[in-house]
């Protein structure tokens, strides 16, 4: 290699230096999340829309999905005084960041945008914060669905399950068959999130709401805690113990690959096979979690804007309607697999998965039975989540027995602050 001449190697230094103090207007620097293949797909078209737009997209990836690892290194960095001009947030995490007044107000775009009126309710309910927008959501995903691999499904001869008790009928032809029946990974949030799905299919959405929700169930609610952790013990013996060990992603693969049959996991499974190529209906199946039809557990990824982030007003406002926008919300949710978060994009081009997430998405709007993921925050604020986090992969690992779980649940539930303001 040649060295680098001095002058050009003082203009990179000083160059590196002007820019991190003074970004150019052009320059926006996002953090976000998305690292698996199918997430690169959505981050890449979020990149060309905004190149569309001259603006020049620099990224900070740090993995995570939406928990505490990458909230850290974002508080760290909004700390240090050099905060991305806009990041991922979902759920409650979006007032936590508000509350703490670093976040830009939103509420002139919207009304010039109408946003009240395209996007649903549910998700408005986590992007305001004191009724001012504080956050511009780009998807509406939902979690209760399970992704199936369509050869080896048809293969067994089997159908759609209704209910519960086909469920388990399908686990036990695919171990029968010598598949992993039930595919999950490591982290807490992935343990949670088949937990909600059990949880709303076993009481129904107004008892998930009632207790996961407003944290106030009534006296049989908790007979229906323990119906769930039973299903969950149950559920564990058609899991693998390669589970420790993998990512959300490497699970996904296990179905892609025919060794697994279902995984219970978010609408971004979608995106996921769509980025390797595959086609619903003929490579993999998307079917809504038994039991949970007619509900949609939500998590909407949504960006927020730091105050203290050096950018020209015009700057960020070009950003943020180009991430609402009809075009962007199209192309991004046929890459992220997820129903767009405004109401009024045209099903055109998505697959057959993604229309099912559109229409659902409409359905459930009317019928309000969205209802935030306990899994991604999008139920309770942070310490509520990671509290039960907790109690979920403890039971989940086999460490406590059914009884010490509903305990722990209904402990959390009587301790916790009760939600005040709009309620979802
Ligand atoms: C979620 C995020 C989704 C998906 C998932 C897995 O938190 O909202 O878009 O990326 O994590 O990483």
């Amino acid at each position: 290699m040649r060295p680098i001449p001095l002058l050009i190697l003082f203009t990179l230094l000083y160059c590196n230096v002007a820019s991190a103090n003074h970004p150019p207007e052009t320059r926006v620097d996002v953090m976000h999340w998305w690292v698996s293949p199918g997430e690169r797909n959505s981050i890449n078209t979020i990149r060309h829309y905004l190149d569309e737009q001259g603006l020049v997209f620099h990224e900070q990836a740090v993995s995570g999905s939406g928990t505490d690892r990458f909230t850290n290194v974002l508080r760290q960095q909004v700390a240090s005084g050099k905060p991305p001009m806009a990041a991922q947030a979902i759920g409650y995490d979006i007032r936590d960041w508000a509350r703490s007044g670093e976040l830009v107000n939103l509420d002139d775009i919207a009304e010039e945008q109408q946003w009240d009126e395209v996007i649903p309710f549910a998700i408005q309910h986590l992007s305001k914060y004191q009724n001012h927008w504080v956050a511009t959501p780009i998807n509406a995903h939902s979690t209760n669905w399970l992704w199936v691999n369509h050869e080896q499904f048809t293969r067994l001869g089997l159908t759609e399950p209704d209910t519960w008790a086909d469920l388990i009928t399908i686990l036990d032809t695919a171990k029968s068959a010598g598949l992993i029946p039930i595919v999950i990974g490591h982290e807490a949030w992935e343990h949670t999130l088949l937990f909600e799905l059990v949880a709303v299919g076993a009481g129904g959405p107004e008892f998930y709401r009632r207790t996961f929700i407003h944290l106030n169930p009534n006296a049989g609610d908790i007979e229906i805690l323990h119906r769930i952790f039973e299903r969950m013990s149950l559920l564990r013996k058609y899991l693998d113990p390669g589970m420790g060990e993998r990512s959300w992603n490497e699970a996904t693969d296990l179905i892609r690959t025919g060794k697994a049959l279902l995984q219970a996991q978010g609408s971004w499974v979608n995106g996921e096979f769509s980025a390797h190529g595959l086609v619903p209906g003929q490579d993999f199946d998307c079917f809504r979690f038994p039991d949970t039809q007619g509900v949609m557990l939500l998590n909407s990824d949504q960006y927020i804007f730091f105050k203290n982030y050096p950018a020209t007003p015009e700057t960020r406002e070009a950003v943020v309607k180009t991430l609402i926008s009809i075009d962007l919300q199209r192309d991004l949710n046929i890459a992220t697999g997820a129903a767009p978060a405004r109401v009024d994009v045209p099903r055109a081009g998505f697959n057959q998965c993604g229309r099912k997430a559109i229409n659902d998405m409409r359905a459930t709007n009317m019928r309000r039975t969205i209802m935030g993921s306990i899994a991604m925050g999008n139920a309770n604020p942070a310490p509520v989540k990671n509290a039960l986090y907790e109690v979920i992969s403890d039971h989940l690992m086999g460490r406590i027995t059914n009884a010490q779980a509903v305990e722990r649940v209904e402990l959390i539930l009587a301790e916790s602050p009760r939600p005040t303001g709009t309620r979802q």
